[in-house]
């Protein structure tokens, strides 16, 4: 059976006291299921709420959607790792499309991160995907094949077995459009390949590589259903804790 990830990324949405009701909602109506984690991504000023929702419960985690490569420092308006763990967050999002796509992040800086994040005890859930035009053009598998392997130059097989990865084409973001199963299946196969040779050996294999574009709780189930596909990283359809209750539940 597989070990499933459900992870949120509510971008800039859900202020505190926005959080701390769905999470009631959420934890009101949500059991434990020894299959799966259920990850939460608030914005940076909502993880307290989110973390004190969740303290008593192992198989329910929160995140941050960014931080800053260096530990600590005058960098205005910035989120160290550190800090994060410090106020309870256990993951990061790294790379993230709107990250490398609206902000400028290289890959160079996703390296950057990744560090960054490992040093402070924080997990890793890298994001990678093509735009359309690279998808068109047919360099979907050469593209997050190097942008994996950029996030993940220079470190040790014991920190890629560690990671998290999601596939969440450019094109899929939002849009209602999702990957079809068979072209998940591809994109999935060739980061799990990657990963194999990366960290070098079965353990890195099982890494998990979630789906990420428009998942919402009519097409999950079918997402699922790919063998290579281990969790869904959901955006707008995790917004309202009762769709993402029966998404998580699925
Ligand atoms: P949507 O689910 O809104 O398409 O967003 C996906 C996403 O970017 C999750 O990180």
């Amino acid at each position: 059976m597989k070990s499933l990830v459900f992870a949120a990324n509510w971008k800039m949405n859900q202020a505190p006291a926005d959080a701390a009701l769905f999470m009631r909602t959420f934890l009101g109506q949500y059991t434990r299921q020894n299959d799966r984690r259920v990850l939460f991504f608030p914005p940076a000023v909502s993880l307290h709420a989110v973390v004190e929702a969740i303290h008593d419960r192992a198989d329910l985690q929160a995140g941050v959607q960014n931080i800053h490569w260096e530990d600590s420092g005058a960098f205005t308006g910035e989120l160290s790792a550190g800090l994060a763990r410090g106020a309870g967050a256990r993951y990061v999002l790294i790379g993230h499309s709107e990250r490398r796509h609206l902000f400028g992040e290289t890959e160079a800086d996703t390296a950057k991160k990744v560090a960054a994040a490992v040093r402070a005890g924080l997990t890793p859930l890298i994001c990678v995907g093509e735009t359309l035009p690279q998808r068109e053009a047919g360099e979907t598998l050469a593209i997050i094949r190097r942008q994996l392997h950029a996030a993940l130059e220079g470190q040790d097989a014991g920190v890629v077995a560690s990671v998290l990865v999601a596939y969440e084409p450019v094109w899929a973001i939002g849009t209602g459009r999702t990957a079809t199963p068979p072209d998940a299946a591809e994109a999935h196969a060739a980061l799990k390949a990657e990963l194999r040779e990366l960290g070098g050996g079965e353990r890195s294999g099982a890494v998990p590589v979630l789906y990420g574009g428009s998942v919402n709780r009519s097409n999950v189930a079918g997402l699922l259903a790919v063998d290579d596909v281990d969790g869904v990283l959901v955006g707008g359809a995790s917004l309202d804790a009762e769709q993402w209750l029966a998404i998580a539940r699925s």
